[in-house]
């Protein structure tokens, strides 16, 4: 799907109002598709995203001889893995998706070999992978550095005490998914547990795995000989989630995410209550409805792994400081340069002072409409989100960025009520067969 002079058209909106609900999360799906690598046969995920990152993924898992089937109006993924019988990520998917190193595990405990093009930094930080390969190395992995691509092999994959220097998600999927059937028990100390990271346990749970979680941060993993094919249903997107409520939040105005669990998002949720805003919940903590308070009162927080507070949910956060009363003081401790929508905020009308990984918000009276750039996912809700309440009109371009992560939320948004529109110039050079794929199946 080509970006060229696409755009999001946003203005100033009503009180947002009504009832939504969640795709399964980006972040689950990413992985899951990866893990499937692990089966030979037919896989079934529901409530997958049409974002272009699950779009990267299924190019990806094609290349390695996968026969993939999205059905994008019932939101449902077939993976068939039999015919899997290549091991190399080449450089133009891995440039697309950095989640591409995802695979590096499961090729490995499917053919003792993967070859990843080297992935290279991004706009919010190098993002190493080092936490991925020294623990590799440990379980017995040989890794060829020498060139543009990583080549690794193992001739049997051992199972090994691992420790996280820090809970790294990616690093704990990836070390998981290639212990799963490393013969012995890997234990993963300091492991990440975000939702996600559960849903992944989840699916190979399905499959035949035998993984256990011990307290505080532990995941045991015992390998088996074979693991089956799934079927799925996705954990909902608590990153979507949070993006709609601060839509609401800044708009004033009041919905309930159906299918959202409060459990996932609870110190957001705790930082929205204390800036006035109402929250309840449902039944065990399923289904966040939420009335925005007219006096929002500024809040200050630090991001965190989880269970802390999000670093993916930290710049659309921050746009809702931007017309709070007060001062907020936001720190992105989980990476190094993801304060690259403040510039863009500031051509707004926000009032922020960067000190060092700080960023320091008094709050306006108002926003105004201006040209903005998106420069990573969560940026894009950041800007689409002041959009909402700044005066006049804003357009952001730099939409490849949004529709990585999520499956049209500007339509999701004009359903409870915003003014956002994306102009999608592709639309005008497409023949209407083209413009039709996108609710067709893809196969
Ligand atoms: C995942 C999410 C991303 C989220 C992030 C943190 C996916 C597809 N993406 O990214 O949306 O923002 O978790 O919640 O699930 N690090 C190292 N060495 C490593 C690996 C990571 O130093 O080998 C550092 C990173 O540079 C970063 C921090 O650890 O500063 C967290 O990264 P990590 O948890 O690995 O994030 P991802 O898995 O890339």
């Amino acid at each position: 799907m080509s970006n060229g002079n696409s755009y999001l058209e946003i203005k100033q909106s009503p009180e947002l109002s009504g009832d939504v609900s969640l795709y399964g999360a980006k972040n689950a799906v990413l992985v899951i598709m990866a893990s499937l690598l692990l089966t030979s046969g037919k896989s079934r995920l529901k409530n997958v995203p049409g974002s272009s990152d699950v779009l990267h993924m299924i190019k990806l898992l094609e290349s390695l001889g996968a026969v993939v089937i999205f059905d994008q109006v019932a939101h449902e993924l077939e993976v068939d893995t039999s015919g899997v019988n290549k091991w190399q990520v080449r450089q133009d998917i891995m440039k697309q998706m950095r989640a591409s190193i995802l695979v590096m595990g499961p090729l490995l405990a499917r053919f003792s070999r993967a070859d990843i093009a080297l992935p290279g930094g991004c706009v919010i930080g190098s993002r190493p992978i080092d936490l991925h390969l020294k623990n590799f190395e440990k379980m017995g992995v040989d890794i060829d550095r020498s060139g543009s691509y990583l080549k690794t092999h193992a001739s049997s994959l051992r199972a090994q005490d691992i420790i996280l220097d820090y809970p790294s998600v990616g690093a704990t999927e990836n070390l998981m998914m290639a212990a799963v059937s490393a013969s012995g028990i890997t234990r993963i100390v300091n492991a990440a547990l975000e939702p996600e990271v559960l849903d992944l346990i989840s699916v190979l749970k399905k499959m035949g795995a035998k993984v256990d979680l011990e307290v505080p941060a532990t995941i045991v993993v015992e390998g088996v000989d074979s693991l089956e094919p799934v079927d799925h249903d996705l954990v909902p997107d608590r990153l979507e989630a949070g993006t709609l409520l601060l839509a609401a939040a800044i708009t004033g105005g009041s919905i309930t995410i159906t299918n959202a669990y409060a459990d996932h998002l609870a110190v957001f949720l705790l930082k929205l209550q204390e800036m006035g805003h109402q929250v309840s919940y449902g039944f065990d903590g399923y289904g966040i409805s939420f009335q925005a308070t007219q006096s929002p009162q500024s809040v200050s927080f630090k991001t965190a792994p989880y269970p802390g507070f999000p670093t993916d949910l930290q710049a659309p956060m921050m746009a809702v400081q931007c017309l709070a009363q007060g001062r907020s003081v936001i720190d992105e401790t989980v990476f190094e340069n993801r304060l690259v929508h403040i510039r863009e905020l500031q051509k707004m009308g926000a009032q922020i002072l960067v000190e060092g990984s700080k960023a320091i918000i008094t709050g306006v009276e108002e926003l105004y409409g201006a040209n903005v750039i998106a420069s990573d996912i969560r940026a894009s809700c950041a800007l689409a989100i002041a959009g909402l309440a700044a005066k006049g009109t804003t357009t952001m371009t730099g939409i490849s960025h949004w529709r990585r992560g999520y499956d049209r939320l500007e339509q999701k948004m004009a359903s409870l009520g915003a003014f956002i529109k994306l102009i999608d110039s592709s639309l005008f050079t497409q023949k209407p067969s083209d413009q039709l794929s996108l609710s067709i199946k893809n196969s």
